[in-house]
């Protein structure tokens, strides 16, 4: 079922904790909400379920308008960080738990539970405990529980944020490929924004509250609406440069930068991501000085860090790159996939140049 956000806003007292959204996940669609602590992710969340009421708005499952419907009666599941299993009942049990409170049929409560238990490779765990398993395995009966109860939709608050790396990478593959076969629609909270990226067919980027930018993963990437999102997606993230365009090229006290045609004039800053420079001679035409800081080999490529004066700027090297720390260099962005923002407002400028590329 889709949803929709209609301009729904929440504060906490006179605390705006999430400005009016507008927001539709389609039937079926994988969306991430994505943003820092504290940006009104859970929030957002909490409203679909029914778990906070708005301050105004609008919220609908399918053309159902859920805004005063008790959580009970909105056919959503939801999986938190915390596991919250029963940890007195049974793998099996606490899968089998909401086809009980709906005094589903024992044997067919049986049939689903084996059904959903080798969807998520549990098989071999139904007769144990909560405390006998690991946290991967507690947040796949979470999952089980949650599927099981074929909802309209699917909440999920950073399910993956007490795993250790290795899997949280597994989950995520996991968790990505049953949406897909489930095709269920899916809300996603994370701060990661790789989580985001990859999981997701549709991220909603929030900041303080605010929606910044809703756009599929490599529509966010490619073409950031505003310096936040260019900084916050991305590994290394963009570069930021502050400068000034003057007749169409960007410069600053370390260098210049020759800029696709843009009408603009005046005080900006300039973005390009790692992988979108070169590594020259210091005193390159169209590049900006600096000094090797630092070099990361990282096996498939290597990460180099130039001090340029007043930023560090990474830039993307080929695996066998080596250079000294202190050797003299110059950065020479990509031109067609340099960005420019208003210093003022921190939103793109002319961001249809990167568009042409
Ligand atoms: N019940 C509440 N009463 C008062 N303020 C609240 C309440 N719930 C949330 N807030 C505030 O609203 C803002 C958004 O909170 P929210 O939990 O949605 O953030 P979040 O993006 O989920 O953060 P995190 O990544 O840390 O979980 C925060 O500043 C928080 O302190
Ligand atoms: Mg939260």
């Amino acid at each position: 079922m889709d949803v929709r956000y209609r301009q729904v806003s929440k504060s906490f007292g006179f605390y705006e904790a999430l400005a009016p959204l507008d927001l539709h996940v389609a039937d079926g669609a994988f969306l991430a909400l994505l943003g820092p602590s504290g940006c009104g992710k859970t929030t957002a969340l909490r409203l679909l379920a029914g778990l906070e009421r708005p301050t105004s708005g609008r919220i609908f499952i399918g053309d159902r308008d859920v805004t005063f419907t008790p959580t009970r009666d909105r056919d959503i599941a939801m999986v938190f960080q915390s596991y919250a299993l029963y940890p007195h009942l049974k793998v099996s049990d606490n899968i089998a738990y909401p086809l009980r409170v709906r005094k589903v049929h024992r044997a067919e409560q049986a049939r689903q539970v084996r059904k959903v238990a080798e969807l998520l490779g549990l098989e071999d765990h139904l007769e144990r405990r909560p405390a006998q398993l690991s946290g991967g395995q507690r947040q796949r009966v979470a999952l089980a529980r949650a599927i099981i109860r074929r909802p309209q939709a699917f909440l999920m608050d950073e399910p993956l944020s007490n795993l250790d790396a290795q899997l949280r990478l597994q989950m995520r593959i996991e968790i990505k490929r049953l949406q897909r076969e489930l095709a269920a629609t899916m809300l996603y909270v994370t701060h990661d924004q790789v989580e985001a990226m990859t999981m997701a067919d549709l991220v909603a980027v929030l900041h303080n509250g605010r929606l910044q930018q809703l756009a599929p993963p490599a529509e966010l990437y490619a073409r950031p609406a505003n310096l936040f999102v260019a900084t916050f997606c991305g590994s290394p993230p963009m570069n930021v440069l502050a400068g000034e365009v003057i007749d169409g090229t960007f410069r600053r006290s370390s260098g210049k930068v020759a800029m696709p045609a843009v009408g603009y004039r005046g005080a900006a800053k300039l973005g390009f991501r790692p992988e979108h420079a070169e590594l020259v001679e210091s005193s390159s035409n169209g590049s900006i000085a600096g000094e090797v800081y630092v070099v990361e080999p990282l096996g498939n490529e290597t990460l180099v860090t130039v001090n340029v004066g007043d930023a560090l700027v990474n830039v993307r090297q080929p695996a066998d790159f080596s250079m000294p720390i202190g050797t003299r260099c110059g950065v020479r962005p990509v031109t067609r996939h340099i960005h420019l923002f208003d210093p003022e407002t921190g939103n793109a400028l002319k961001s249809e140049f990167a568009t042409a590329a």
